[in-house]
């Protein structure tokens, strides 16, 4: 796999890159989302939560501002859910909405590196993450970290950017994301290089049957994945 960092001079490692560009993006991401995605990421997360019922133990993976525990949370009333993302700013973030929401009894947030995580075996009935694994340094260890923790007939939903395909979508959507989109971010939270480390990150990163390989390796069965919107985005889901 081809792995791109957000800045390919630097000496850091992919996860301190990352941790440092969530770090200085957080307080601008959950503006920047609503802009970059028309809106549209409500939606895509609404469609991974429909994933879930019955569902009592979550765990949030790359939880970032928590978007999606909130949202969780609210599909899933009985559910304790626990995020977890290597971003303390974004994650400080997160506090705040989850504390506004009056939500604190039912959504824990903690700083956890998603490759080496702090549970025991088998510990969730129910794993998500959104717009996260893309960023793991070591994909492979991510995953297989997402199957350990999740117990046997556990469900996992994973969400990710993707590239539309065909011949009008395509050349529109690498216009979009090459030129527009690091200008918006440029302009809206003062950082053009994180959101063009953004579509290279997409373009570099296993989509489709490629990621569903990847997690058929990592141990999990029923692997499916159903593109969202032309296929700018790709819901993953599996079951352990
Ligand atoms: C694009 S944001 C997504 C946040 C949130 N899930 C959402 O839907 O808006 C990606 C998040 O992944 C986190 N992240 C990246 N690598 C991680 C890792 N190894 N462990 C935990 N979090 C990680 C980043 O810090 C960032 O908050």
């Amino acid at each position: 796999m081809n792995t791109v960092k957000p800045n390919a001079h630097s000496e850091q490692s992919k996860k301190e890159q990352v941790e440092g560009m969530f770090d200085a993006i957080a307080p601008r991401y959950d503006f920047l989302n609503r802009v970059l995605s028309m809106g549209l990421d409500h939606y895509w997360r609404a469609k991974l939560i429909a994933y879930f019922n019955n569902t009592h133990k979550v765990l949030d993976i790359a939880t970032g501002t928590a978007d999606l525990a909130i949202a969780a949370a609210k599909k899933l009333p009985k559910a304790q859910i626990i995020g977890v993302d290597i971003s303390q700013e974004m994650l400080k973030i997160g506090q705040l909405k989850v504390a506004g929401g009056k939500l604190d009894p039912t959504i824990t947030l903690q700083q956890a590196d998603a490759e080496n995580l702090p549970f025991e075996d088998n510990r969730f009935d129910g794993i998500m993450a959104a717009f996260g694994v893309r960023n793991f340094e070591n994909l492979p260890k991510g995953l297989s970290e997402m199957h350990r923790v999740l117990e046997k007939n556990g469900k996992l939903a994973i969400l990710e950017l993707s590239e539309p395909q065909g011949f009008l979508l395509k050349p529109l959507y690498t216009f979009y994301s090459f030129m527009i989109l690091p200008l918006l971010g440029k302009i809206f939270a003062g950082n053009r290089e994180a959101y063009l480390y953004l579509p290279k990150s997409i373009a570099a990163f296993p989509q489709g049957m490629a990621l569903v390989r990847y997690l058929q390796e990592a141990g999990f069965s029923q692997v499916a994945h159903t593109p969202l919107s032309f296929g700018v985005v790709t819901l993953y889901t599996a079951v352990k």
